[in-house]
């Protein structure tokens, strides 16, 4: 199905934009063009309505165009549009910031405003090494992430994440190692953790061994990697890598820009794995997203300790963050979805209908035998894909395309699919979804 005769634009805006993460030469010349969104479906330009599988980029967990979100966001829009971020304040971001701590690990209380996740993730890491500088461990500047690991896209992002095609054209990046991924042989097609796998945090000990913990800053991973398609923790495992930083004074980050705020059918990552990390980044649902904004959550311990050597009160105790740092029209709209979230319960209600989600993807498993594995936690699952012609992400693509053909939007990223419907997807529509991804796979047989 072409679009390219539909569409309003012309070839020279087609050509203007430079499309992020995107093929961009498969997609202008058949444009996949979204014109509205309402509840969980967008409505493409042809007029059709299209199942929100992925809820936007993992963002948009309560659906689009929420009414009290519109109502909040317009209303600040006219009360105060924009505010500098240093300096001077208003008071909607210490609202949002007490908000936010009330979905966070009671230690982790102190919030740092950012624009993005990868603006987050950079907030974490150079925290982290100033933090170490302020205790008198200014060696403590090496990074630990994890292969497979998505953290974003700026320079520090692609050097603690572990996706290798994000990786290889940008040369070199921070001083970065990587702990191996957890999709261990044998735990295909597991349902929800695995009981294998813990081993693989052993190999922190190595690294440290390797390295010495008084060059080691921290370490980064998500609880439940989502990029690299929805690879879940195995039992156990990130208590250890939260033991092993405690023995050895490292720092723990946990990148919660996809699974805080509902999506593990818990407040995060953290309380759905029941491990405590030092700091955790956000973005994407904090705003349902509908602005861009992020931001970085600390244990008090670590901000008091740039206070308490602030030196002069009106000395900046940090020299760090952005023009959109805590913008109020963010600000606004973070209220109005974390507001949601609470009142529908929907966080309960994730937890509640997981299992179900979990029963509806893994039926998948009979239906096609090009299905390596599937994967699932709370409303999030992926699939693995065997590779056809030796080219991975081929089948992937196809696959995708043809949802989008079918009223389904999904993501496809190297070998695999990755569903993450809405928080209020009632078991039919569940049900509708893994259908067509049914049809959709046994089209490549
Ligand atoms: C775990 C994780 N960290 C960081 C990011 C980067 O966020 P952003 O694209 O908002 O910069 C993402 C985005 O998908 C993510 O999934």
């Amino acid at each position: 199905m072409s679009h390219i005769a539909k569409t309003r634009l012309t070839q020279a805006q087609l050509d203007a934009h430079w499309m992020a993460y995107s093929g961009n030469r498969q997609f202008k010349a058949d444009p996949r063009l979204i014109v509205s969104a309402e509840g969980k479906y967008y409505t493409d330009l042809d007029g059709r309505k299209i199942f929100d599988g992925l809820s936007g980029l993992w963002t948009c967990g309560l659906g689009h165009s929420v009414p009290s979100i519109n109502e909040a966001v317009a209303k600040q829009v006219k009360t105060l549009d924009y505010s500098p971020a240093f300096q001077y304040g208003h008071e909607k971001s210490f609202e949002l910031a007490e908000k936010i701590t009330q979905f966070m690990p009671a230690e982790l209380n102190r919030v740092f405003f950012t624009g993005s996740g990868s603006e987050s993730v950079d907030t974490a890491l150079k925290i982290a090494r100033a933090y170490w500088r302020k205790k008198g461990k200014g060696t403590k500047v090496k990074f630990i992430g994890r292969a497979k690991g998505y953290h974003g896209a700026s320079v520090s992002g692609f050097s603690v994440g572990g996706i290798p095609a994000n990786r290889t054209l940008y040369g070199q990046g921070l001083e970065s190692y990587h702990l191996p991924h957890t999709q261990v042989p044998g735990t295909e097609f597991t349902k929800g953790m695995a009981e294998q796998g813990k081993e693989r945090a052993e190999d922190l000990v190595n690294l440290i061994t390797m390295h010495d913990a008084s060059n080691i800053a921290a370490v980064i991973v998500e609880p439940m990697s989502g990029s690299a398609g929805v690879i879940v923790p195995p039992q156990g495992y990130l208590q250890r890598l939260r033991e092993i930083c405690d023995q050895h004074d490292i720092l723990l980050i946990f990148d919660e820009v996809i699974t805080g705020f509902g999506r593990m059918g818990a407040k995060t990552g953290a309380e759905a794995f029941d491990v405590t990390p030092d700091v955790i980044t956000l973005a994407k649902q904090v705003t349902n997203g509908v602005i861009p904004m992020g931001a970085a959550v600390f244990k008090q311990e670590i901000y008091d300790t740039f206070m308490e050597q602030g030196g002069p009160d009106y000395m900046l105790e940090v020299p760090h963050g952005y023009t959109y740092s805590a913008h109020p029209i963010a600000c606004a709209a973070g209220l109005a979805s974390l507001e949601e979230i609470q009142q529908q319960n929907l966080v309960e209600r994730v937890k509640e209908m997981s299992p179900i989600w979990q029963d509806c993807v893994h039926q998948l498993r009979s239906v096609s035998p090009i299905i390596s594995d599937i994967r699932n936690y709370g409303f999030a699952a992926g699939l693995t894909i065997a590779p056809v012609d030796n080219e991975p992400a081929k089948r992937p693509f196809q696959i995708a395309m043809s949802m989008w053909d079918k009223g389904y939007y999904v993501r496809y990223g190297a070998d695999t699919i990755q569903l993450a419907p809405p928080f209020t997807t009632e078991k039919s529509e569940m049900d509708s979804l893994i259908n067509a991804l049914g049809d959709a796979l046994q089209e490549q047989h």
